[in-house]
């Protein structure tokens, strides 16, 4: 797997595949791109799919104390400019759209199109900050075993398939007690982009699922409002991971926009 080393001292790991317009990805807390299995053999065949690892998961590198969201997206513009990518689209969902909304604001040349998938455009409030810091503290101090019980309920569904909460248990299983600590303090520290998507002019697709438990879709709904370009799509029965729930709907929403 190829890696770009950051001038902010940590390495960003990606995959690399396909050839075409290029399309990046960025996974949801607390998994890895390789959530993005199905996605990447749904578009290789027409598109590049770069699916990037956050500091501390996959096959990314050790998070830096007082990692932010803007670091890290500042550093995704790097490593796209460096590829020789001017232009890009741009698909996250929940902690890759927070990422993505800070890409959007900082480099708004570089998108295509963007993909806002079971993500909002606010922040937290002080309560939902103090959360994650206790989060953080908790994988710090007792490592990441109890990570799994406490988000797959959040993450998936009411009945979710077998399959799919084995696939994401062992996702998870593969995170680090500091990428998740890191994570979470950075998304707890993120910046309102409610404006960034009041200002976007680029085709924006807001996907989201009815059953959400995570981020309800009617902040879904508001982002979608906010947009000039927008367009939004409510994956029937999905959970907060809607990539991964439904994929085959989430790849036809998705190849739809992209080739639109
Ligand atoms: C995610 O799914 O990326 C996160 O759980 C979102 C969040 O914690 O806000």
């Amino acid at each position: 797997m190829p890696t770009f080393r950051t001038p902010a001292w940590y390495t960003l790991g990606y995959s690399d595949t396909g050839h075409g317009p290029t399309v990046l990805f960025l996974h949801p807390f607390p998994l890895s791109g390789e959530a993005w299995g199905a996605q990447i053999q749904a578009l290789a065949p027409e598109h590049r799919v770069l699916a990037v690892d956050f500091p501390g998961f996959g096959t990314s590198g050790a998070p830096p104390q007082g990692l932010t969201l803007a670091s890290v997206a500042a550093n995704l513009s790097r490593l796209l400019r460096g590829l020789g990518l001017a232009r890009v689209s741009v698909v996250g969902l929940s902690m890759g759209g927070y990422l993505a909304l800070e890409l959007a604001a900082q480099d708004p040349a570089l998108l295509e199109r963007l993909v806002l998938a079971n993500t909002r455009a606010g922040a937290d409030s002080a309560e939902g900050a103090a959360g994650r810091e206790r989060f953080a503290q908790r994988a710090e101090k007792e490592g990441i075993g109890w990570v799994a019980a406490e988000m797959l309920p959040k993450l998936l569904r009411r009945c979710p398939e077998a399959k799919v909460e084995r696939q994401v248990s062992a996702l998870i299983a593969r995170a680090t007690p500091a990428g998740v600590a890191a994570a979470q303090r950075a998304m707890a520290g993120r910046a309102d982009h409610r404006e960034t998507l009041e200002k976007l002019r680029v085709p924006v697709l807001v996907l989201t699922g009815t059953e959400d438990a995570l981020i309800p879709p009617e902040e879904s709904v508001r982002m979608a409002e906010l947009l000039r370009n927008g367009r939004l799509e409510v994956i029937p029965g999905a959970g907060h991971l809607s990539s991964l729930e439904e994929p085959e709907l989430f790849d036809r929403a998705l190849v739809s926009f992209l080739t639109d």
